[in-house]
């Protein structure tokens, strides 16, 4: 009922257009309350009595009806979609905005396929609750309640007699229609599986042929989608079920309507065209009742899908703005790490009292083994986690104080994994100052040392780089990614592993950019090859999530450490 109720909220921006659609339907479905009642004019004043002038008044009557009828239902129809698809598109934003908001921490606990099935499939759930429903909801009530009448109005006694049957029809549509909100949650959450596999592997195409696993793949995607047969069966089954059995028990009361209808005329207590007029008003609350059973099916499955789009909706950021939180000033890029602990998940410690200070415009480089915690390091700055404990500040300001934004905005970062969109060349650089002019998309692509290879391209820079960047090679996507760092231009620059894709000579192209990149910036740079970082003001050795060695190349060359073995495995290697 709270999820209802909730729904609804989202249809009060459209009341007076709903009121409009509900006097349309009802109107619509009051002309099918005409029709017994003609057929009962038809029988009892002209065909018995042989009326003319009757006759002639009912066919003109019939006539303005239907055209009356017409006009209402194309107002029913658009008004109803109207509002059902302004309400969807109004909840789909909402839940895209506050999927936006969410930290990456949802993202990490979720499949990605799974999460977009709650934009596409339980939203367009929502759609058939509100549309259809409504309008069968009224269209069908209505019906029930003028045929009841109708009924009452001709003959109580029978009225009542036909009506033992409905508590039992009631009690049916009750049990079923637990089961089927149950079968339709279950239907719902096997079609996003199947949504997730599909996304996970089509994203991974390369990986799938590499292993040529193609065979293991489609036996998975086959499981989920027996799965997913199994669920829509068990709904097919009870809906398969229900009508049949709600149809039984209507056949039973058209039976003893005839038996005891027919005695009553027999006896002269009620007019043929009375009881044929009565028949057909009991077949038009039958359907109704077949149709509401159906509606209430749709009801449940779409609250099904309400619970899990509200769900996303009411999970709070792990990270966000404190109430009073200020804008972080322009900063000179002092950053001070004060014995930070971190962990992903609860127990299971990623960086443990990790304490450190980079001066404004300092190289500070990271090393360690995989699985230190570099990125895990470099991802607390711009507050893509916050830390268990510990406290991590911007010139001398928690960065806790301060809005993401204005935070974020003065933190580049060329990430481990370059992420292009699929675009042209010019908008990839481009997000990185959505208001940068064209000399500087092309001054920062030139100083990444990426302006040559793009205007090789036969496109130049709205040459379209296909999904995530496919079209170009692993360098060209990291120079790329590097120029959108520098159009943002920000105070404080992480790079984490960004000539880790390349060859000796486009790491060379590739460093002098990030040596450009990086003047008068604090920079904090992972790398592995330490050759990179020989230069750094200073160098913080990593290992199981504490910082085990600070300081110069020089000084730690030779300070028997984990960066001296790091150091002889690789210039081994090199020599080697
Ligand atoms: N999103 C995450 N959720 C849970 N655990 C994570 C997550 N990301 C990293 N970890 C764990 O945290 C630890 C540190 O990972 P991190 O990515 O920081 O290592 P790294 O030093 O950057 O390694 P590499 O050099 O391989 O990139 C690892 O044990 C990893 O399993
Ligand atoms: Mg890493």
């Amino acid at each position: 009922m709270t999820i209802y109720l909730r729904l609804l909220s989202y249809v009060k921006p459209y009341l007076p257009r709903l009121v409009i659609a509900i006097i349309c339907i009802i109107v619509a479905a009051s002309a099918n309350l005409y029709i017994p009642w003609i057929i009962k004019d038809v029988i009892d004043d002209v065909l018995t009595t042989k009326n003319m002038a009757m006759l002639n008044m009912i066919s003109v009557g019939i006539v303005l009806v239907f055209f009356v009828r017409g006009i209402f239902f194309y107002g029913q129809t658009y008004l109803m979609s109207f509002i059902g698809q302004k309400v969807i598109i109004d909840i789909r934003e909402a839940v895209y905005r506050h999927l936006q908001k969410l930290s990456l921490s949802y993202f990490d606990k979720r499949q990605t396929g799974t999460i977009m099935s709650y934009v596409t499939n339980d939203v367009a759930a929502l759609q058939n609750a509100l549309i259809e429903s409504v309008v069968e909801l009224v269209t069908e009530g209505m019906i029930l309640i003028g045929s009841l009448g109708a009924m009452f109005y001709i003959h109580w006694k029978l009225s009542l007699l036909t009506l033992t049957t409905l508590p039992l029809v009631a009690l049916t549509i009750n049990v079923f229609g637990k089961k089927l909100r149950k079968a339709g949650k279950v239907m719902q959450e096997r079609t996003a599986d199947i949504t997730s596999v599909l996304q996970e592997t089509i994203s991974s195409v390369r990986v799938i042929k590499s292993f040529a696993r193609e065979d293991y793949e489609i036996e998975r995607f086959n499981r989920e989608n027996y799965f997913n047969f199994r669920a829509q069966m068990k709904t097919a089954q009870l809906m398969a079920t229900l009508t049949p059995t709600i149809e039984f028990l209507a056949a039973l009361g058209v039976t003893v309507i005839i038996w005891y209808g027919g005695r009553e005329v027999i006896a002269g207590n009620l007019t043929s065209g009375s009881l044929i007029a009565f028949l057909i008003y009991v077949v038009n609350i039958s359907n109704p009742i077949k149709r509401l059973s159906k509606v209430y099916g749709n009801i449940q499955r779409a609250l099904a899908a309400a619970e899990r789009v509200f769900s996303v909706l009411d999970t709070q950021p792990e990270i966000k703005d404190l109430p009073d939180a200020k804008e972080l000033p322009p900063v000179n890029g002092q950053v001070v790490f004060d014995n930070v602990t971190f962990e992903y998940k609860p127990g299971e410690t990623a960086l443990k009292e990790v304490s450190m200070v980079a001066e404004p415009g300092q190289m500070v480089a990271i090393v360690g083994p995989s699985g230190a915690g570099k990125t895990t390091f470099a991802s607390l700055l711009p507050r893509f986690y916050d830390p268990v404990s510990g406290r991590i500040a911007l010139d001398g300001i928690d960065i806790k104080t301060v809005t993401l934004r204005s935070l974020r905005e003065q933190i580049g970062i060329v990430p481990q994994e370059t992420i292009l969109f699929n675009g042209t060349i010019y908008d990839n650089i481009l997000y990185g100052d959505l208001a940068a002019t064209e000399e500087q998309v092309t001054a920062a692509a030139q100083a990444a040392n990426a302006h040559n290879f793009i205007v090789a391209m036969p496109e130049g820079y709205q040459t379209h780089i296909g999904e995530r960047g496919c079209k170009l090679s692993g360098g060209q996507r990291q120079r790329i990614s590097i120029a959108r760092a520098i159009l943002k231009n920000p105070r404080v620059l992480i790079l984490d592993e960004a000539t880790s894709a390349l060859d000796t000579e486009s790491e060379k192209l590739v460093q002098d950019a990030l040596d450009k990149l990086m003047l008068g910036r604090t920079s904090f740079v992972i790398a592995h090859r330490l050759s990179t970082i020989q230069r750094a003001d200073r160098i913080i050795v990593m290992d199981k999530g504490r910082i085990v060695e600070t300081g110069s190349h020089e000084e730690l060359i030779h300070a028997g450490g984990l960066y001296e073995k790091l150091y002889q495995i690789q210039f081994s290697e090199q020599a080697g």
